[in-house]
């Protein structure tokens, strides 16, 4: 989605503005652009260009764009095709206002119409161009930039992150925020405002994150915030833990690369959060007391009966391993739901549901509209997620931290791996506590988690193989990935990163699935991967596969059995031991790392796929 920074201080804003947009370019994007107030304060520098960062900067290449305040902005086009013209910042008519946005104003259309009733000419086709002629109109008749801004807010419908300059004011900057996501970076006799975190990492950790309606305005040597009526209100600064390194590459050739190869570390993180070891340094229990009271989770799981989780896209993935793993550790009915079906469709919700959400961003549009919705309905809501300070994490009623730190590649990929070590903590806590996962059972299950963050780097050692088997397939024209249970919410996962970033036509389909209908698209152009690793089902699986097999299907398998499994594949990616449905954790990893080959096979960017935003903060 839009990426925005802002900046106020005395370094020239330009080379600070490109530099925060760069490391916003993950968000993807289609268009970029600046406002550099001029050093005199009588015009506002506007510069802004169609497509790649590089464009932009090709086009002021030559220029000397004097003024250390400005505004900044890489587009997802949501209203009107990506141009020039369509790209931010906007003006009012005069020029003196400049604006940049991220969300959508859902009434601009109205509001549009009574601005033009009162004389004002359009330029672009965006929804953004109303805030900048809104707030002109509205400072014409106070004199108050402040003012005006506030009044263009209550205005407003939809979804805001914005950042105001104005040549009337050329010691400040003006930024709001409802639903999509805005930080204020602190410095020293400077201030920031971006997207995310990244973009102002270089200048300084310490961030206010700014919640619903706050509006924050930036002098270089301070800041203040105010609420939605414009009344000063007090909050004390976030200190950011993680570093810049961790948002950029080590060498490796993409961010998604980098991101696969820090599972381990990461997994050993977010899984050793929550272990607790006896004298002897045996695993013997999993506590989440620094996130859930101990009081509320005993009630919670005694008083559980039904789980409900929702989210999107790869987290929705990981929600359904969750599924399985909290009916089978638990006996809990579960169900998970796609958020944006969910708002949708009058959901029945009980005061015994246990309602989760994992959202890696903490941002997502539909994910949060179904919190909220489960929050109106009296459920209390426990949050997976990724990002401190992020909505979610603000909004939800327990916060559980997938230690992933920043994921920058579109595609996710560690963000996915330690959700589904959190849901395989919670739903193996909430079985033992519930008395449905004997003592000796759960140690061992323990036993074998704490070993996961070691297997996954095995896998990750003979990612050649991977390498080479993507070679040799990267050009057919469909692929299907198939499994059983655990396995297939993998298979889902696993097509989902192969559509993402090598846009290769992939399904995944219940492996059972496959004679009541989809087995007729097999024929020789088609590669079929099995995720095998439900021991009691191998055999129906070879069953599957010998069927697709035999109408011409090139077959993989993704197994921790090869000798059984070998018996019908063509090939085998072999993936280590462990209790078999922990086995998801480390099922992924190739199928990973076999989309990001076919992807760099096809000379496709797999850190920026066409189309994709990183962070999905409209409907
Ligand atoms: C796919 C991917 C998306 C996200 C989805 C939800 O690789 O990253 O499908 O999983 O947009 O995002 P979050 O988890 O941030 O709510």
């Amino acid at each position: 989605m839009c990426g925005i920074v802002g900046y106020v201080g005395s370094k020239e804003a330009t080379p600070v503005l490109i530099n925060g947009l760069k490391k916003l370019e993950y968000r993807g994007y289609d268009s970029a652009g600046i406002a550099v107030l001029s050093e005199s304060a009588d015009e506002i520098l506007v510069r802004k260009s169609k497509g790649a960062l590089k464009f932009l900067e090709a086009k002021i290449a030559d220029e000397v764009i004097k003024g250390s305040v400005g505004i900044g902005h890489t587009r997802w086009a949501t209203h009107g095709e990506p141009s020039d013209l369509n790209s931010h910042p906007h003006t009012n008519v005069s020029g003196t206002i400049a604006v940049v946005h991220n969300g959508i104003i859902e009434n601009y259309a109205k509001l549009k119409a009574w601005l033009q009733d009162q004389g004002i000419v359009f330029r672009s086709q965006t929804d953004t161009e109303v805030i900048a002629h809104l707030i002109n109109y509205f400072y014409e008749k106070s004199g108050e930039l402040f003012k005006a801004v506030l009044e263009t807010l209550h205005k407003l419908e939809g979804s805001y992150a914005l950042g105001v300059v104005c040549t009337k004011y050329p010691d400040r900057l003006i930024a709001a925020r409802k639903e999509s996501p805005l930080i204020v970076g602190l410095g020293k006799d400077e201030n920031f405002i971006a997207s995310d975190v990244p973009a102002v990492l270089e200048y300084t950790r310490d961030v206010y994150y700014l919640d619903q309606k706050e509006i924050a305005v930036l002098y270089s040597d301070h800041v203040d915030l105010f609420n939605e009526d414009g009344e000063k209100i007090h909050k004390e600064p976030s200190h950011v833990e993680w570093d810049l390194s961790s948002a950029e590459k080590d060498g490796y050739a993409h961010f998604m690369l980098k991101e696969i190869h820090e599972q381990p570390k990461v997994l050993d993180a977010t899984i050793k959060a929550h272990v607790v070891y006896d004298e002897k340094k045996n695993p013997v229990d999993l506590t989440f007391s620094k996130e859930i009271e101990s009081d509320r989770i005993n009630e919670m799981i005694q008083n559980a009966k039904r789980i409900v989780i929702t989210a999107c896209g790869t987290s929705y993935h990981a929600g359904m391993v969750g599924k399985y793993a909290f009916e089978k550790f638990a006996r809990i009915p579960t169900v998970v739901d796609v958020a944006s079906e969910f708002r949708y469709r009058n959901p029945i919700l009980n005061k015994d549901d246990v309602f989760i959400v994992i959202s890696q961003s903490g941002e997502t549009a539909d994910t949060l509209a179904a919190m909220r919705l489960a929050k109106e309905n009296g459920a209390k809501v426990i949050a997976i997620t990724n990002v401190v300070g992020s909505t979610v994490s603000r909004e939800a009623d327990f916060v559980i931290y997938t230690l992933a730190g920043p994921e920058i590649a579109v595609a996710s990929t560690k963000a996915y791996t330690t959700q589904l070590a959190c849901l395989y903590m919670i739903s193996m806590m909430f079985g033992y506590k519930n008395g449905k996962l004997p003592e000796a059972e759960y140690k061992k299950l323990l036993n074998e988690l704490i070993k996961i963050p070691e297997l996954s780097q095995k896998i990750l050692e003979n990612q050649e193989d991977v390498q080479k088997f993507a070679s040799r397939q990267f050009n057919k024209s469909k692929i299907f990935y198939i499994g059983r249970q655990f396995d297939s919410a993998s298979s889902l996962e696993s097509a989902l990163k192969l559509k993402e970033v090598s846009y290769m036509h992939c399904e995944a389909f219940a492996a059972g699935e496959l004679k009541h209908g989809p087995i007729a698209l097999i024929d020789n152009d088609t590669l079929v991967v099995a995720i095998a690793t439900c021991p009691e089902l191998y055999e129906k699986l070879v069953s599957n596969i010998v069927e697709v097999k035999s109408r011409g299907a090139t077959t993989m398998c993704i197994t921790q059995n090869k000798a059984e499994m070998s018996k019908a594949c063509d090939e085998i990616l072999e993936i280590p031991e462990t209790d078999s449905t922990l086995e998801s954790i480390l099922s992924i990893i190739p199928a990973q790392l076999f989309a990001y080959y076919c992807s760099v096979q096809k000379g496709i960017d797999p850190d920026k796929p066409r189309n994709l935003a990183k962070s999905v903060t409209v409907e």
